[in-house]
């Protein structure tokens, strides 16, 4: 391994730059040289690469979003796509890649290794903490963050004129997001996509938080959540069944994937970059690295994508307690 390449793909999130820093640091650390990848693999198939020294991530540990960009490459989904990034790189010089991304990222690595034999390390980065093979992803704890603090925001609006509110979180198909940030920021109720609990488990919450005296409600829902209905049905129905509520909704969109990386990211980036790079150097390949009871450990990429990310179903009976 003498030429390494980094890329960021898919959906970015809080970290990324402060991994990005990790691994061109790493290679100059163990003399091996680093090659930037613009826009995901869509730059890999452009041939959109720069080099990089450690001078060219200082200010960015600190830093949201991710300077080498981001994409969602339909192209790299095509064989004619992979053989055009597969020839760039081979002209580059580039022997290997650490790709920073969620499963969507690890599953067009995996193709391409099995394809070009190509040495590939992955790094969780997505706010969803949906990968499995490490308690926490790149800019969940961030995200989890930023949640809170727009919920208790809201709170203070909800309580001053005794109204329920519908909170929309992101996590496509995951409930970490909602579940973790919704205890966090005192929710009524939690609305996952991993469990549907039913309009009437939700009617009669709501009922309960009312005759036990509380003026305002938060539910928080996760924008994959399996109740069939999104938050504005969600109002509509709560509005004509349950008529003593004043509804709003809040859908906090994009904001969530911003913002500066908390501590606990960008010390998570730092020790998944430097493993990655320590990791090629090893002579492995096709594995994603990750933190498991606050250590770093290696999944193979194939598992990373298959497996499933649990939801810890006694969070569930924690938030019923501590909302009552
Ligand atoms: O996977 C991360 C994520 O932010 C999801 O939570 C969300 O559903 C999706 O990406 C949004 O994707 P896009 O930015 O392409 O709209």
């Amino acid at each position: 391994i003498k030429r390494v390449g980094v890329l960021t793909s898919g959906g970015d999130s809080p970290g990324m730059n402060a991994a990005i820093r990790a691994v061109v640091r790493a290679c100059a650390y163990y003399n091996v040289e680093c090659v930037g990848i613009y826009r995901g693999y869509q730059g890999m198939i452009e041939g959109d690469f720069k080099e990089m020294g450690p001078r060219d991530v200082k200010n960015i540990i600190n830093k949201g979003g991710t300077i080498l960009k981001s994409a969602r490459s339909a192209d790299f989904r095509t064989a004619e796509g992979r053989k055009r990034a597969y020839e760039n790189l081979v002209a580059a010089g580039i022997d290997s890649f650490v790709v920073i991304g969620g499963d969507g990222s690890f599953t067009g690595a995996e193709i391409f290794n099995e394809e070009y034999k190509f040495p590939v390390i992955g790094i969780p980065g997505t706010i969803d903490n949906d990968i499995f093979g490490t308690s926490h992803t790149l800019g969940y704890d961030t995200a989890l963050n930023t949640v809170i603090d727009a919920i208790d925001k809201i709170r203070d609006t909800a309580n001053s004129h005794n109204r329920l509110f519908f909170v929309e979180v992101m996590g496509r198909d995951a409930g970490h997001i909602a579940l973790n940030a919704g205890i966090g920021a005192g929710a009524e109720e939690i609305l996952i996509p991993e469990e549907d609990f039913g309009l009437e488990r939700l009617v009669e919450s709501l009922k309960r938080s009312k005759d036990s005296g509380k003026t305002s409600s938060i539910v928080v829902v996760s924008e994959g959540d399996k109740i069939g209905k999104n938050v504005f049905e969600l109002k509509d129905y709560i509005e004509e069944n349950m008529p003593e509520y004043d509804v709003r909704v809040s859908v906090l969109g994009h904001m969530q994937r911003g913002g500066s990386p908390s501590c606990f990211d960008r010390v998570l980036a730092s020790r998944l970059g430097v493993k990655a790079v320590e990791t090629l150097l090893e002579g492995k390949s096709n594995f994603m690295v990750g933190l498991y009871q606050d250590k770093v450990t290696l999944t193979p990429l194939e598992q990373a994508i298959k497996g499933q990310s649990e939801i810890d179903m006694e969070l569930v009976k924690v938030s019923d307690i501590v909302s009552s």
